[in-house]
């Protein structure tokens, strides 16, 4: 089975090929660079010791994009690539509305052409917006998002429902992903973004690495265990493994399949960062900030539904992933200073 892997070399991307690659799948990966780098393709190849093809091409560009679904018989599309970050979205509306929606509607279009018709969509719990109860199980609400990132999760999981209902060949799976983190355990593969990172674990980690003073948590008065934020943090090797799966269920024919990927278990920031200090070996400092506006108390996910429909279960614990992701972070610095 062919599989078109899109932003196949950012962070869940990269991650998903190799679960995909160490589970005999064939890949071709198409990725424009824009939050990745060409290194992390030879990082897949030394970890996998597999072959794949990849195509540095935007999903927007049409003619490029007919050329791979005319030359490779494409069975299944994985379609990461898409500009995630929630804060730039809300600054800019119209680039994340463009790249986002019209990426993937040119893939939709080329899929009806060449009747490709398996398609796993990488959704967020973001569309659950605030949320009404925690955890949050498929079937509660999808609301209107606090982003416009957010916003383009939800009109594009509205878009494939759309289809699905009149195109009964049309099979697809929308993953909810709670908060990926972690790294692959060699330490070739993460997250490393550019800047100032927004999430709390890349944060950490720059501090652990002493590249930032202190970890900012965003308020202490949460109704929560003690008063921080809660997660539901998922090793992104585990949410990797659940593309495998959600891509295993495509072939029985299913229609439309949604599915929450979390642990099913939240943790605070207080908590992380305790975590993060058993993982690396020493203290993480920390200051008590103001919360961050568009915050939500407590999120994490029900996921009774992927364990019983796919088998989706998590073989990491938050401290495994902090100490993959520190490892990955160090080795990263050493890489980067030569
Ligand atoms: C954010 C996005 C979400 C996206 C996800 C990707 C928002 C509102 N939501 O989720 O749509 O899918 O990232 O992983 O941005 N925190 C600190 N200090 C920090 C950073 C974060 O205390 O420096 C706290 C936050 O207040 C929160 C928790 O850590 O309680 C997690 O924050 P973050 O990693 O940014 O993820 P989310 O906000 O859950």
């Amino acid at each position: 089975m062919k599989v078109l892997v899109t932003g196949g070399l950012g962070f869940i991307g990269s991650h998903t090929v190799v679960a995909l690659l160490e589970s005999n799948y064939d890949v071709v990966v198409v990725d424009n660079l824009y939050n990745s780098k060409i290194v992390v393709k030879d990082r897949i190849k030394e970890i996998t010791n597999k072959e794949f093809k990849t195509v540095i091409c935007d999903v927007q560009d049409e003619t490029k994009m007919e050329e791979i679904f005319k030359e490779e018989k494409i069975d299944a599309i994985i379609h990461f690539a898409g500009y995630k970050a929630v804060g730039e979205s809300v600054s800019k509306p119209l680039e994340y509305y463009d790249n986002n929606l019209n990426s993937t509607i040119t893939l939709l279009k080329l899929m009806k052409k060449y009747n490709v018709n398996n398609f796993v969509f990488s959704s967020s719990a973001t569309v659950y917006g605030e949320p009404t109860r925690v955890p949050m199980f498929e079937s509660d609400p999808v609301v209107e998002a606090t982003s416009p990132y957010g916003e383009t999760k939800v009109m594009i999981e509205r878009i494939l429902k759309d289809i699905a209902k009149v195109n009964k060949d049309f099979n697809v799976a929308l993953l909810r992903y709670f908060n990926p983190i972690g790294a692959h355990k060699s330490g070739l593969l993460g997250e490393d973004p550019n800047g100032i990172p927004n999430n709390l674990l890349p944060y950490i980690a720059k501090v652990a690495t002493g590249q930032l003073k202190e970890v900012n948590v965003f308020g202490n008065d949460y109704d929560t265990v003690d008063g921080t934020g809660v997660r539901d943090y998922i090793h992104v090797v585990d949410l990797a493994k659940g593309h495998v799966l959600a891509l295993k269920k495509l072939e029985s024919k299913p229609g439309l399949v949604i599915y929450n990927l979390g642990t099913g278990k939240g943790t605070s920031v207080l908590e992380m960062i305790a975590a993060y200090e058993k993982a690396c070996g020493h203290k993480i400092p920390y200051v008590i900030k103001p919360r961050r506006p568009g915050d939500i108390a407590s999120s994490y996910a029900n996921c009774d539904k992927a364990k019983n429909e796919l088998g989706f279960v998590c073989d990491y614990s938050v401290i495994d992933a902090c100490r993959d992701g520190y490892h990955f972070q160090v080795e990263e610095n050493k890489r980067n200073q030569k």
